[in-house]
This record gives structure tokens, sequence and C-alpha cells, in this order.
């Protein structure tokens, strides 16, 4: 049985329609289903726990108590490829909340949309859309997971949490009250002005500019030196021979990740 409270959630700004479940599949699910039924933009999902949470290329997402779990539904009113630009706006949005509620930490931008702490994983982003006939979005469900409490050990790449990395006082309920401001902030920045200042603030934080990478396609993998983000959000990077690669989909590799 699906449990709904609003005693978990902290005051959020009127764009939010917020409901809280203590136990849930995973919240991706539960915004999409509203989305088919029509849900308005704003609605968010947020859980305790998530007994079938999902990761990125279908990754399981581990989501026991203590995490923050959450998925908002937006109509983006632009092209498909725009949508994707939502997942820098997520890690933005998550970073600064970060330094908002813990001053000390130092959140760093992975491409696409990761965030790090020292050079871990401190969080996931998972977007999921449909198509409008005859084109647009329809709808986009964007899932945050934020390591608050724990972190995985087996998640085959170095992770952290907010506890862990000396931040005890953060809850998923204050992490959530400076995150909802701030998506909102990026959102309404990015639907005034495009893309532009999100790319800028999103290197200012960027880890591995200028440094060593290696880049995992579908087919293919190969090392180059990570020299830009494309006025899109692609990834730019500077091959052996001094060519320059356009990357729109991949995964990334930092040296010390
Ligand atoms: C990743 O693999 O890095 C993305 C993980 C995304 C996890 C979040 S938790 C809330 C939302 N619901 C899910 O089932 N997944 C996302």
């Amino acid at each position: 049985m699906i449990k709904a409270t609003a005693a978990a959630l902290p005051d959020l700004p009127p764009f939010f329609h917020p409901l809280y479940l203590k136990s849930v599949g995973s919240t991706n699910d539960e915004v999409k289903q509203r989305a088919r039924a029509g849900a308005p933009e704003g609605t968010l999902v947020v859980a305790g726990e998530q007994v079938a949470g999902r990761g990125r290329s279908g990754r399981e997402w581990t989501s026991k108590p203590g995490n923050l779990y959450l998925s908002l539904l937006l109509r983006p009113r632009g092209e498909a490829g725009a949508a994707a630009q939502i997942s820098f706006l997520a890690a933005l949005a998550l970073s600064g909340a970060i330094v908002e509620i813990a001053p000390d930490l130092k959140p760093q931008h992975k491409w696409p949309n990761d965030v790090l702490i020292d050079g871990a994983k401190i969080s996931g982003i998972l977007l999921e859309s449909s198509a409008r006939a005859g084109g647009g979005v329809d709808w986009l469900v964007l899932g945050m997971g934020v390591n608050v409490a724990h972190y995985p050990e087996d998640a085959g790449q170095s992770a952290t949490s907010l506890h862990a990395l000396g931040a005890i006082d953060c809850t998923p309920g204050s992490l959530l009250s400076a995150l909802g401001p701030a998506l909102l902030h990026w959102l309404e920045v990015w639907r005034a002005e495009g893309f532009a200042p999100l790319r800028q603030a999103w290197l200012a934080r960027a880890a591995g500019l200028g440094q060593e990478l290696r880049v995992r396609l579908p087919k293919e993998e190969f090392s180059g030196t990570f020299r830009d983000l494309d006025s899109d959000g692609s990834l730019l990077v500077e091959l052996t021979d001094g060519a320059l690669r356009r990357i729109t989909a991949g995964e990334v590799f930092l040296p010390q990740t």
C-alpha cells in the first residue's frame, strides 16, 4: 500500500505540486504514470525509500531510507534536444543547493549530469521523456537521487554521501528545501535566456576541464583532453592529433573516478 503524507516535505515554491510517499517502487515511474494521466508541470514525488530505484543504462539505484529520492514532472516547450539540457540544469541546482547547506563542500559537475565531491559521486540524475506527436516533448521526468546519509560501496565507481563528508545535520528535507528553489531558479533562467548562462555556470564547477579523460561510446572508447562544453551541451574533446571531437551522448571517466 502506498502511504502519502505531507509531513516529511519542506515548504516549496508554488510551482511545485509535491507528494511524499514513504515507500515506492521508483519515483520516476510514479511521476511518469501521473504525466500520462495529464498531471501538471511541477508535480513532484519524493520518496522515503525506493524498492525498485533505477539508474542510467538499466542499472539499479540502491534506495534505502536516509537519502533523497525525487522525480519532477516538466513539460518543456522547446525541441526534444533542448530537453537534454535539463540534466545540466539539475546538476547546477544540486551543486548550488549543496553549497548553500554545507558551504565547506566543493561540488563539481561531471559531464553530462553527475555531481561529484572530492572526485566521488554524490548523486544520480535520470531523465525520461515522451515525444509529442508532431514534434516536441509531451512530458519529461527529472529523477534525482542524492546520497545524504549513505552511499553504495559497490557501485563500480567512487561514491560518497553528505554525512560521510561531514555534513551530518543535512537531511533529505533540508536538502530539498534548498534544491527546490534552486531548480526553479535555473528553470526560469533557462526559459528566459536559453542554455548560455547554464553553460557558463556549469563550466565554473566542471570537473576535469583541461585534463585528460576517457570517453566510452556504445561502439568505441578513446582518450582525449576535455576542452569545452559546446553551446548545446555537447562535450568537446581534443584528440591526440589535435582534432576536436563533439560528444553528444556517452560515458566519461576522469582519472580520479
Ligand atoms: C544514475 O545512474 O546516475 C542515475 C540515478 C537516478 C536515481 C534517481 S532516484 C529518484 C529517481 N527514481 C529512480 O528510480 N531513479 C531516479
